[in-house]
């Protein structure tokens, strides 16, 4: 009755009808699904629309300014033009699983199954959304080792998950990935390893796959990355590897999700990883060239930072440098707004007045451990030469200036 006459109302009255729809209109543009509630933030699209604002030189998101090599480049062109434009197979192009698993299994030295042991991704960013929402349920517990790449907290946070952060101390080496393995097994814990940066070690340094010590293949699934591999991180191609009996809970997300990834880069990563087997450890490699010249960059930016009074920590691999910047007076206001680290004002304040963009340090850390951090900023340091002279003289620039003060 009561609502009989709430709708003779409304039909009748144009103004009450009005009101009505636009509370539903404001209901229905705040609701959200408590899966995301807290996790709107991310450093990558703040900072990379500061920088894009700011900046003159950016030295902050983690991808190259140069261009992929020629041969990874040609196959897509290849790909393209050969009508490779239609989809393929879901958990990955055939030609591309077959030979990921060739090369994989010969580094391992296993046999890894290409149609079920391996999943081809949109990114590698996908394969830990997969794995996040395959493996955890609600309440279980996620360690997670700190700094880590930011989304792992918000992706282990979404699939209901509660992250238990550690914190990392500078040396990584292979004892204690044994400690690390040995722990997983004791506790029948499983493994996700994301080694986007696998070819990027730095000598004398080796990388030491979790995956393949002892008893470690059944529980870890190994996360890459062909945008970080072939320097064309717009391609957005990545993969997942480890035991079928995982791998196939990773498959369900996929084919729930994202379902497909382009054939062409596909096609193209394929090739390029066909002519990185035929030069597997020599001078020829992609891999080791790329290595080589981002080892020489590295120890660029390292001198130039020391020289201005920023402390450089000097990474063993990856294509990011933090560096220590207490010894550093500048005079921030403190926003009482925002309460935002220093290291978040400093990086800003660098962007805006210097014009030179990097990342704050904190953001790769759990709310609790960001106090201990805030004096850290990263660098990156896969950029061209040139691009590298232009932040050396800003930062020299500044240092002068900071001198006659
Ligand atoms: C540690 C780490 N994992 C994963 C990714 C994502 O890789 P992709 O671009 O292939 O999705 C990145 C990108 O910066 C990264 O640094």
């Amino acid at each position: 009755m009561l609502r009989g006459l709430a709708q003779l109302i409304r039909r009748n009255n144009p103004l009450i009808n009005n009101v009505l729809n636009n509370q539903k209109v404001t209901m229905s543009l705040q609701k959200h699904s408590r899966r995301i509630e807290g996790l709107d933030k991310n450093v990558w699209v703040e900072f990379t629309q500061l920088a894009a604002e700011y900046s003159v030189v950016n030295l902050g998101q983690g991808f190259p300014d140069f261009s992929p090599p020629n041969f990874v480049k040609e196959a897509y062109t290849r790909a393209i033009n050969g009508d490779l434009n239609q989809y393929t197979r879901a958990f990955g192009h055939p030609p591309l699983v077959k030979m990921l698993a060739k090369f994989f299994g010969k580094l391992m030295n296993r046999d890894i199954g290409p149609f079920s042991e391996m999943l081809v991704t949109a990114g590698a960013y996908e394969a830990l959304f997969c794995f996040f929402q395959a493996l955890i349920d609600d309440g279980d517990e996620v360690i997670i080792i700190e700094p880590y790449f930011d989304c792992y907290e918000p992706m282990v946070r979404m699939a209901g998950g509660k992250p238990v952060f550690i914190s990392l101390r500078p040396v990584f080496n292979r004892e204690e990935l044994q400690v690390i393995a040995d722990l997983c097994i004791e506790h029948n814990v499983l493994c996700i390893s994301d080694e986007v940066y696998e070819w990027l070690v730095y000598d004398p340094n080796e990388h030491v796959r979790i995956a393949s010590l002892p008893g470690m293949w059944e529980r870890t699934v190994t996360v890459g990355s062909a945008g970080k591999s072939f320097s064309a991180t717009g391609w957005k191609i990545g993969w997942a590897f480890g035991h079928k009996c995982i791998i196939k809970h990773l498959q369900t997300v996929h084919q729930n999700s994202v379902y497909h990834c382009s054939t062409g880069a596909q096609q193209a990563v394929a090739e390029g990883f066909e002519r990185e087997f035929e030069h597997l450890g020599t001078p020829e490699s992609y891999f080791i060239c790329l290595r080589k010249e981002l080892q020489v960059k590295r120890d660029r930016l390292a001198a130039c930072l020391a020289s201005v009074g920023l402390k450089p920590i000097i990474p063993e691999g990856g294509y990011f440098l933090v560096a220590d910047i207490s010894e550093v007076d500048v005079d921030l206001p403190e926003s009482t707004e925002t309460k935002e680290p220093y290291d978040y004002r400093f990086v800003k304040w660098l962007m805006i007045n210097k014009g030179l963009a990097t990342i704050p340090v904190s953001a790769f850390y759990s709310s609790d451990s960001k106090n201990n951090t805030k004096n850290f900023v990263r660098f990156c340091f896969v950029k061209e030469n040139t691009t590298l002279s232009k932040a050396e003289e800003i930062l020299q620039e500044w240092s002068r200036t900071r001198k006659v003060q």
